[in-house]
């Protein structure tokens, strides 16, 4: 906003009020309100002059719909308005008016979004859920002060690999050994371990996310968080077995552009499933971890998940991770594991039924559990090298500073894909078609 916003001594703000000139809009627009939580009462009948001769004796709403179609001259109006509104007030104008200059004034004079009449509920939710995104967003974007923040998905190319184990681990690490404030979002909605591996309850807070999106701000992360440690909070959720996740992941979006504003470090464990269904959750992501074993079906399905992050997250970092490694050679070798995923393994984690036991028993992530030992040293490399891509920010090769893997995405053009198991695996992908 750069409209010159009066400062006000009022302290309680409405969330939300409208002054709109004709009856038909005003009917759209209470019930998507309503459905926000907010007072459907606020949206009164009235133009602009309405608002700003209300707002001159009350406080203004946080966020504040007003109609144009009355005005004359709405930007002198828009400037009467700055002149009554609180800082900090998230204005959308509604208007009857389809002109591109009209519109990119509004903008200029520190309107959030132009409306264009007849209403539609769907335009209204929308804008509404993006304003009041931005009423909670943090109001200085100065470069020189905003926090750097890293979102790393954590993905089992299988199911049991130890990605949630991995994930687990990740956050400890960057909340305890190196005191990032961190959220762990464990999106495995019936499933998930997240909350058990921390010796936790999972509580209501990500069901209450997934119920109630729009409700998701600075205050709800507070509230609705558990507390690991002084530095690391969780959400996750135990759904009954007999529930359907219901959502369109507005949600999940919601919860990562909160966390981006509140912590330093997302970690968020992503059953591959969620991948189908909601494939823009990676679209903020930094860095994406992809856990497996080294078995033929973990390869294939490896193989078809880096193809897919290839497509659509190409922006976000990718680091390998073999978990559960046994020292006599798995299913398959590394090296052949390596030649039909064509690119190094990053991360090789030992299996080490010890150290698992002993996290179990502790009730403590396996990297915070295992401070001695290869497998906890190989949990640490990991976070290292996703601390790592702190300093990368133009999509360039993750920092795997620190850790002694190999560098991602050096393997690009391995000829090693085109051993014998590549083609068994392109058989049987073949086969499956
Ligand atoms: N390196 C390891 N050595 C021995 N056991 C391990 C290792 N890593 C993970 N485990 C154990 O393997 C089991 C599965 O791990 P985890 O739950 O992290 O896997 P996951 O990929 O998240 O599984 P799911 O598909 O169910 O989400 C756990 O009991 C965990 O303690
Ligand atoms: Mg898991």
């Amino acid at each position: 906003m750069n409209a010159p916003w009066k400062v006000s001594g009022h302290t309680t703000r409405d969330a939300f009020a409208a002054y709109i000139c004709d009856d038909a809009s005003l009917a759209v627009l209470r019930p998507v309100v309503g459905e926000l939580g907010w007072a459907p009462e606020k949206c009164n009948k009235g133009g602009l002059r309405n608002a700003v001769q209300s707002l001159s004796i009350t406080s203004s709403p946080n966020i504040l719909m007003v109609d144009l179609s009355e005005s004359g001259d709405p930007l002198a109006d828009i400037n009467a308005l700055a002149e009554v509104c609180e800082p900090g007030t998230v204005v959308i104008a509604v208007g009857q008016v389809n002109d591109v200059r009209l519109y990119r004034d509004l903008l200029g004079s520190g309107i959030h979004d132009y409306l264009l009449k007849p209403l539609s509920e769907g335009q209204l939710r929308d804008a509404l859920v993006q304003a009041q995104a931005i009423f909670s967003a943090p109001k200085h974007h100065d470069p020189a002060t905003a926090k750097k923040h890293i979102s790393t998905a954590v993905i089992g190319s299988r199911g049991g690999v130890g990605a949630s184990m991995v994930a687990t681990s990740l956050a400890w690490l960057f909340s305890n050994d190196h005191k990032q404030p961190t959220a762990l979002l464990d999106l495995d909605i019936h499933f998930g371990t997240g909350a058990l591996a921390l010796d936790l309850e999972p509580g209501r807070g990500l069901t209450d996310a997934i119920e109630n999106p729009s409700r998701i701000d600075g205050l709800f992360i507070e509230r609705a968080m558990i507390r690991a440690n002084d530095n690391l909070s969780i959400l996750s959720a135990e759904a009954p077995i007999n529930t359907p996740l219901m959502t369109d992941g507005a949600a999940f979006l919601q919860l990562e552009e909160e966390f981006r504003q509140a912590f330093e470090m997302t970690v968020i464990d992503l059953p591959r499933n969620m991948l189908i269904n909601f494939p823009h959750l990676l679209a903020d992501v930094n860095v994406v971890v992809v856990v497996t074993d080294l078995t033929l079906a973990a390869a294939r399905d490896t193989i078809r998940i880096l193809s897919w992050l290839k497509s659509n997250a190409s922006h976000a970092q990718t680091l390998i991770v073999a978990n559960k490694c046994h020292a006599s050679g798995g299913e398959i070798s590394k090296a052949d594991f390596e030649a039909s995923i064509e690119r190094k393994i990053n991360y090789s984690v030992p299996y080490d039924l010890k150290a698992a036991t002993h996290a179990a028993k502790l009730g403590q992530t396996f990297g915070e559990a295992n401070r001695s030992g290869k497998a906890g040293a190989a949990v640490r490399d990991i976070a290292e090298a996703v601390r790592g891509a702190t300093d990368v920010e133009d999509g360039s090769e993750p920092g795997a500073k620190g850790g002694k893997g190999a560098k991602p995405g050096a393997e690009k053009g391995s000829l090693l894909g085109k051993i014998k198991l590549g083609k068994l695996l392109a058989k049987k992908e073949k086969a499956g078609a």
